[in-house]
């Protein structure tokens, strides 16, 4: 477990050690980093409760609920089991955040007759909605077993983190189906081959794995062998499958599947790229990846994969 700081003293023989927690914005930049990084929203998810539960003591239940069309489902939690997995909008406090998208502070869980019991133990509770484009896609939901425990702080903390959480959901969530797309990782020796993006496509200029859209009812491996003669004029056997990954960019969904390519027949020729290389692992981060990748890049350069 990390925090910010230990101090530690010695009362009358006793050694005690205060743990700093983290404060808001320490918290707030946590979750940046785990959304830059988390392989998909259900990890980052998993990680926000888990990080918000750790840090703050009077945060005994800690879970996300998404919206799926009018029931909210649960998500990711950390506590107890709740009988509440699935709430329609109608229902409990949890219905009602949800359909008027504003945070609800219940300081006396006990005094307001919408609210459905998780725990016996709970006294109050927050709940935070995540709205996208005016869109409710779901809400952090929060109990605690301490009256009155929620405060201005943890509106506040808890509504910076919903912002950070909204554009991470993924096409489930939205109803944007995802664009499924196949790569091939390609090594010689410590190089891998590697593919700037030509300066007038979209993304132009930056790097990525070769391969691209999957047609219609098209195989994934096929697809990438149509891709890799297209692209690279190889004729390639495709391996393994090594990674899969899914992205939200500003205008569309992507599924990345990525295998390995062991051997091909011909020579690459460049055919629609700004540039191919071969680069050294190690220095796969220093290219200027596309958004999707980065995380596949990060581990390749650490030797976790191919
Ligand atoms: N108390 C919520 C239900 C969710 S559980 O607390 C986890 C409500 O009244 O909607």
């Amino acid at each position: 477990m990390m925090y910010d700081s230990l101090l530690s003293c010695r009362v009358e023989g006793w050694w005690i050690v205060l743990i700093k927690m983290k404060d808001n914005q320490a918290i707030i930049q946590s979750i940046q980093l785990a959304a830059a990084g988390a392989m998909d929203d259900k990890s980052l998810m998993a990680e926000t409760v888990a990080l918000l539960q750790r840090e703050r003591s009077h945060y005994n239940w800690v879970g996300i609920y998404l919206l799926e069309k009018d029931i909210l489902v649960l998500g990711p939690f950390v506590g107890k089991p709740t009988p509440h997995t699935r709430i329609p909008l109608n229902q409990g406090i949890c219905g009602a955040a949800a359909s008027t998208g504003q945070t609800l502070i219940l300081d006396d869980v006990h005094a307001d007759p919408r609210y459905l019991a998780c725990s016996l133990e709970t006294r109050s509770e927050i709940i935070v909605p995540i709205i996208r484009d005016g869109q409710v896609l779901g809400e952090i939901d929060i109990d605690s077993d301490i009256p009155a425990a929620f405060r201005e702080e943890d509106r506040s903390l808890l509504e910076h983190v919903a912002e950070i959480l909204a554009p991470k959901l993924s096409s489930e969530v939205t109803g944007l189906q995802p664009v499924l797309v196949t790569a091939g990782i390609l090594t010689k020796g410590d190089r891998v081959l590697i593919c700037q993006r030509h300066h007038s496509d979209a993304y132009g200029m930056q790097w990525e794995f070769p391969g691209g859209k999957v047609e219609d009812n098209e195989e994934l491996k096929e697809s990438l062998r149509r891709e890799l003669a297209e692209e690279l004029s190889i004729e390639a056997a495709v391996g393994d499958e090594v990674f899969r990954l899914r992205h939200r960019y500003p205008d569309r969904n992507v599924e990345v599947v990525f295998f390995l390519v062991p051997s091909y027949r011909g020579t690459i020729v460049n055919r629609v790229f700004e540039a191919v290389e071969w680069a050294p692992r190690a220095r796969l981060p220093q290219y200027e990846f596309l958004e999707a990748d980065r995380e596949l890049v990060c581990r390749m350069a650490r030797g976790e994969i191919a």
